[in-house]
């Protein structure tokens, strides 16, 4: 494998609305972001990727963008923005930027065109078509809920959504809008940017002729899931964008990609691929439900870790995987991962470490280096994400009481990790002196980044260890490209493998309260990462306490 330099790099991910706020509006933008260079500098991430801080309606927090040249008032300005990128680069650190061009805003200036005009140029970058009195184009089920098609303003056509109505999907068949995007995306590059984030990419790509799939649900319409299985050719356009735009930069680009099959993932992110690195997504969507979030399966720890160990698998040495625990349309993984009543620093620390150890990119959420938690909503009214909106309304529609439905969507609002950053026990958890956009949560006088910096035992300190160790030289090499090997693999609440390369580590987490035993198949010679202040150890037998997790050298 050809190194690159994103390799043994640790990814920050910054929500800008959320994270921290200097000029008291409520809003965080990115002067906020300069502040906090030397918080994150300090905790030893190299990467930062921030989600959108374009200009924007705001109709899907930034996911809908409305000029992908200028940057949303409410979070800054350009010279902000290239501040930002000077600021990081002389801390060694690198800025990526969300890139979002599936869809763009219904205000984008090509959208209003092709109201003006259907027939002229901009009509030709949506999807448009003529409408038909009683029957959509195609009965596709928009990921936010309802049908894909919405009346196009003063025509009679109708136009794509696969997101929300003010997200109007971009017709990537057509090559002018390619070069559109492949501009801007030079654009920013030229600007200094390290890289980007690379948005639903793989809705891009439609199954053409447009044509209905089978019903899926009571409301007679199709998951989008459906259609996209049957759209064939998407390479053409990833690998042109590669060309024209990644590759000339070197720059870092990782794919929100799911449902991939194993067999496209040389082509991914195989030498040569698309993009640098994708996300692994298996852990954070086992269990879901096509009926919807009311629906969806609890994960124990077993699942954890076989959802770990099957990515491993699948990725093998072909690439490397964006580890995640969390993101911005996720709740927070310490509720998720960890078994309801047990969320304690023991645990937050073992998910950290068990995750962190894997072979890939690991990427930090903001405030999960705190093990920030799920907030509590005590109405379905203090919530803002509209796909909790919407999830909502399908429970209520399935038969759910109006309790039932909140507890349900609760669990895995996009909210909960949209919440303000935690910065101190000062009002407003120290994110802004104004009215937070968003309502804090409560619990930020116990988990916030003051106290945890001034603690050698909190969570971020044991993360700011798992990043030493990664960039440690002696390490550096085994923890990067090692190879990854479970072991124990069948054991009930436990996790283990090792890394194999210049050195032999064992990263081994007892995913339970009560104690269990294992016994070394070799001697060790140190003991790296100890979620506790000991390790209790006779003749080659470990016990593990309450969540402990273990990262040992191995005698070689
Ligand atoms: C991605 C984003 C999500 C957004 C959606 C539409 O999944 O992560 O926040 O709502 O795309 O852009
Ligand atoms: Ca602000």
């Amino acid at each position: 494998m050809t190194k690159k330099w994103w390799h043994d790099k640790v990814v920050y991910q910054i929500y800008p609305k959320s994270f921290y706020d200097p000029n008291g509006d409520g809003i965080g933008d990115i002067p906020g972001i300069i502040c906090k260079l030397d918080y994150l500098r300090e905790l030893g991430v190299d990467i930062l990727w921030l989600s959108p801080c374009y200009q924007s309606p705001l109709a899907d927090q930034g996911y809908d963008i409305s000029d992908y040249y200028a940057i949303d008032p409410r979070f800054g300005t350009m010279e902000d923005m290239e501040r930002l990128i000077a600021e990081a680069k002389k801390r060694g650190m690198y800025i990526l930027m969300d890139l979002v061009v599936n869809h763009c805003s219904d205000e984008h200036e090509w959208f209003r065109r092709a109201c003006e005009d259907p027939d002229g140029k901009y009509g030709d970058f949506f999807y448009l078509r003529k409408k038909e009195e009683g029957k959509l184009p195609t009965n596709w089920r928009s990921y936010f809920g309802g049908p894909v098609w919405e009346d196009l303003p003063g025509t009679d056509r109708q136009y794509l959504h696969v997101f929300h109505k003010k997200q109007p999907d971009l017709n990537w068949e057509n090559p002018e809008l390619r070069e559109e995007v492949y501009k801007n995306i030079n654009w920013w590059l030229d600007k200094g940017l390290g890289g980007f984030r690379i948005d639903a990419i793989m809705n891009i790509k439609k199954a053409l002729p447009l044509r209905d799939y089978e019903p899926d649900r009571e409301d007679g319409l199709s998951s989008i899931s459906n259609m996209l299985q049957d759209a064939d050719g998407i390479g053409r356009f990833l690998g042109e964008m590669r060309d024209r735009t990644f590759k000339k930069y070197d720059a870092f680009s990782v794919g929100e990609i799911f449902n991939e099959k194993p067999e496209d993932l040389p082509d991914l992110i195989g030498e040569n691929g698309y993009f640098s690195s994708m996300f692994d997504f298996n852990e954070t969507t086992f269990g879901e439900s096509p009926k919807g979030w009311y629906d969806a399966a609890p994960i124990t720890p077993d699942d954890y870790k076989r959802c770990c160990f099957e990515a491993q698998a699948r990725i093998g040495d072909i690439g490397f995987l964006s580890n995640i625990i969390e993101n911005h349309d996720r709740p927070r993984g310490v509720s998720h991962f960890i078994p309801e009543g047990e969320c304690c620093t023991e645990s937050k620390k073992l998910l950290a470490a068990l995750n962190f150890m894997l072979r890939g990119i690991p990427f930090i959420y903001q405030g999960q280096e705190l093990g920030m938690e799920n907030t509590v909503f005590s109405s379905i009214d203090e919530v803002d994400d509209i796909s909790t909106h919407d999830e909502y309304r399908t429970a209520l529609d399935a038969g759910l009481t109006p309790e039932e439905a909140l507890k349900a969507v609760s669990r895995f609002s996009r909210d909960n990790a949209r919440t303000p950053m935690q910065w101190s026990a000062e009002k407003n958890a120290g994110f802004t002196k104004g009215t937070p956009w968003l309502r804090v949560n409560p619990n930020y006088t116990s988990i916030n980044a003051a106290a945890q910096m001034a603690d050698p035992d909190s969570v971020r300190s044991f993360y700011k260890r798992l990043i030493a160790l990664r960039k440690d030289p002696a390490y550096k090499e085994t923890v990067v490209y090692g190879l990854l090997e479970p072991v124990w693999e069948e054991r009930h609440n436990l996790m283990a493998y090792y890394r194999r390369g210049e050195k032999t580590l064992l990263v081994i987490g007892n995913q339970q309260k009560e104690t269990q035993e294992v016994t070394l198949p070799c001697g060790h010679t140190k003991v790296l990462i100890n979620n506790y202040p000991d390790m209790e150890e006779h003749d080659g037998t470990i016990r593990l306490k309450a969540y402990q997790v273990l990262v040992l050298e191995m005698c070689q």
